[in-house]
């Protein structure tokens, strides 16, 4: 993919959400496994299903929906991701990060970003939502980054810094809303993997050592891209199960463990995103 091939994918991705609605957005959301209701609340939604934009994959994930819904919600212009695609569904990494894209041209300048994670951190329970503070991008340091290619200057600069990668003023919104709300939030590091397996117990092990509370399969690259493009990122992660550091800790995780543990993650999570939401409003106000 060269520069003129990916804007060229952006514009026209652009002009099939215009179609629809042209509405400026502020805010982009992008729910993971098992969050779809944030969608529900929004005002004069208008729903974009992912097949009706032009280069765009489709989630073949259990959970993930694949659109956008378009609306206000507590008097911002947002828009949700309702599913997300995966690197380990095949899709390469500019696709994966395209909604990115498409949300910043749209004119959103944040982006909350929510995942199910693996808690490494001892003192995280199956349940529990974490601020992210900062992440570790396995794939990114193994050489699966975004933005390798050619650069694309009016997109953002060659070598973006990801210090506070993680918004320090949004992280103390989100934690504010927390204590508010009389929700526990965690906070720790991120690790993304590309999946889709699990990590063995040597790689739990491992991921502690190098300083990761949670782990996932997602998350790092839409932040690469999104801070890349000058977004400010909050991002939410959902203790779906206990990672293993040994075979005989306990079962091993299922997918179904993830989605069952979510019901009990959404309404936390929901709610600091509501109050992150209803702050940002009037702050702008
Ligand atoms: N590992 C990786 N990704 C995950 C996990 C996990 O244990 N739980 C939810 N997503």
């Amino acid at each position: 993919m060269n520069q003129s091939e990916l804007l060229d994918m952006i514009g026209r991705a652009v002009g099939a959400v215009r179609a629809v609605s042209d509405q400026p957005w502020r805010v982009l959301v992008v729910l993971g496994s098992g969050l779809g209701s944030l969608a529900d609340e929004v005002s004069g939604a208008i729903r974009i299903p992912f097949h009706d934009i032009p280069g765009f994959a489709r989630s073949t994930a259990p959970g993930h929906g694949g659109r956008f819904v378009i609306g206000d919600l507590f008097g911002l212009p947002v828009a949700i991701m309702q599913g997300r695609v995966h690197f380990y569904e095949g899709y390469p990494l500019w696709q994966v990060t395209l909604p990115v894209r498409v949300a910043r041209a749209m004119g959103a300048h944040t982006m909350i970003v929510t995942n199910a994670a693996g808690g490494i951190n001892r003192a995280f329970n199956a349940g529990d939502v974490m601020l992210i503070t900062d992440h570790i991008n396995l794939l990114g340091l193994t050489g699966a980054n975004p933005l390798i290619g050619p650069n694309v200057d009016s997109l953002g600069a060659r070598f973006p810094n990801m210090i506070n990668a993680y918004d320090p003023d949004l992280r103390q919104q989100a934690a504010e809303v927390a204590r508010h709300e009389g929700i526990d939030l965690k906070e720790g590091v991120y690790a993304g993997l590309s999946g889709p397996t699990f990590e063995t117990p040597a790689e739990v092990r491992f991921l502690r050592a190098i300083g990761a509370d949670a782990v996932g399969m997602s998350t790092v690259n839409e932040v690469v891209v999104a801070r890349h493009a000058g977004m400010r990122v909050l991002g939410l992660s959902g203790i779906t199960n206990v990672a293993r550091l040994s075979a005989d800790e306990g079962e091993p995780p299922s997918h179904e463990e993830v989605l069952q543990a979510g019901k009990v993650i959404a309404p936390k999570m929901l709610a600091i995103i509501r109050g992150a939401l209803k702050r940002m409003t009037t702050r702008q106000s």
